[in-house]
């Protein structure tokens, strides 16, 4: 989300409130919506999806039978946190075991992330938390959620959005930072943006810090191509909520006048490229008005029947592509934990 990060609130107490939208939050809605529309293809950028009514639809979607991912890596975090914690303290050469440090990067309401910090606690006794996010809201829920479950761990958040520039972590000093980029967030990036975000990250670590990073396998023996594309279309039509969401949100932010209901919700699955497509495909020729604003004039988009906007791509990784992934931005691959099933996979690396 191109929004310089500012704000940054340490060692708060208190749950931050949410704060109303800003007028730099404002004009990259804008600047993201003109541009995306006047492409061809026609594109929205994912971020828009998480205003509060499509963060409320993503927590549903977690929940949902057919989204496999949250539950599989849940259970994963489950079965290996007390072996993830304990390979991300390893001591190197005769050094002394560190103490860990979680930074964890898009952290929304940390609600896995507890199993980790537990285990954290349960190997070092204390442990320093930083949840980084844009969404205040969110933050204030994760920091709750946190001191009120597990005693011993210190709370540091920080509003900021890591992914439009290289992020301050302040990080603490004498401690290892384990980075968490958990539930497969880094999918959602071309992979060019995959290796930024990560190189980002890495130019804020130090040598021997850490990165558990959550990827969604490709598919392969027990994934099929099918159960995949269920995860993005479920049967009770959240996702398709979600999808059209942003139509809504458009609506809602800057005026316009989309008719949600008029685009069809398709999640398609992309074997060249590896990832699930989501698209809204407009079922009649239509046109759609945004009014004038920051960003530029009255702007009219005119739709054929059948033309579709590309909402989204989540790209699914087999092992070698992970391994090249954080290779090309740094870090060396340490070990990882994968499903039965080979669904989904959690993947410790090192900062080299
Ligand atoms: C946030 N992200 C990892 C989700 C994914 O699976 O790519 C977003 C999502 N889109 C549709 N369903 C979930």
């Amino acid at each position: 989300m191109p929004v310089s990060s500012a704000a940054l609130d340490l060692e708060s107490q208190t749950p931050c409130p949410e704060p109303s939208p800003t007028s730099s939050v404002h004009h990259a809605i804008a600047s993201e919506v003109r541009n995306g529309l006047t492409s061809t293809p026609k594109t929205l950028t994912p971020w828009l999806f998480y205003d509060i009514d499509g963060s409320y639809l993503f927590e549903q979607i977690t929940e949902l039978p057919e989204y496999y991912l949250t539950r599989t890596e849940r259970g994963l975090f489950a079965t290996h946190a007390d072996q993830i914690i304990a390979r991300a303290a390893e001591s190197s050469g005769s050094d002394p075991a560190p103490m860990l440090t979680l930074i964890e990067l898009g952290a929304g309401t940390a609600t896995k992330t507890g199993i980790l910090l537990a285990a954290a606690v349960r190997h070092q006794s204390s442990v320093v938390y930083q949840p980084v996010d844009v969404s205040e809201s969110a933050l204030a829920a994760a920091t709750e959620n946190i001191r009120s479950n597990i005693p011993g761990v210190t709370v540091r958040c920080q509003v900021a959005d890591y992914t439009s520039e290289p992020l301050p972590l302040n990080r603490l000093p004498h401690t290892r930072t384990l980075a968490l980029y958990i539930g497969s967030s880094i999918g959602n990036f071309s992979p060019d943006d995959a290796r930024d975000v990560l190189r980002n990250l890495r130019a804020q670590l130090l040598p021997g810090d850490k990165l558990l990073l959550g990827t969604d396998l490709a598919p392969g023996i027990s994934k099929s191509v099918s159960m995949l594309e269920a995860a993005y279309d479920d049967r009770s039509g959240v996702t398709a909520a979600f999808n059209r969401n942003v139509l809504a949100r458009i609506n809602r932010d800057l005026g316009a006048n989309f008719r949600p209901e008029c685009f069809a919700h398709r999640a398609i699955w992309n074997a060249a490229e590896s990832r699930i497509e989501m698209h809204l495909v407009a079922s009649h020729a239509q046109t759609v008005t945004i009014p004038a604003n920051c960003a530029g004039p009255q702007l009219t988009v005119r739709f054929r029947e059948g033309e579709s906007i590309h909402t989204e791509n989540s790209y699914k990784f087999t092992c070698a592509r992970v391994e090249a992934l954080l290779e090309s931005a740094g870090f060396a691959m340490a070990e990882t934990w994968q499903d039965a099933a080979e669904l989904f996979a959690v993947n410790l690396a090192t900062a080299i």
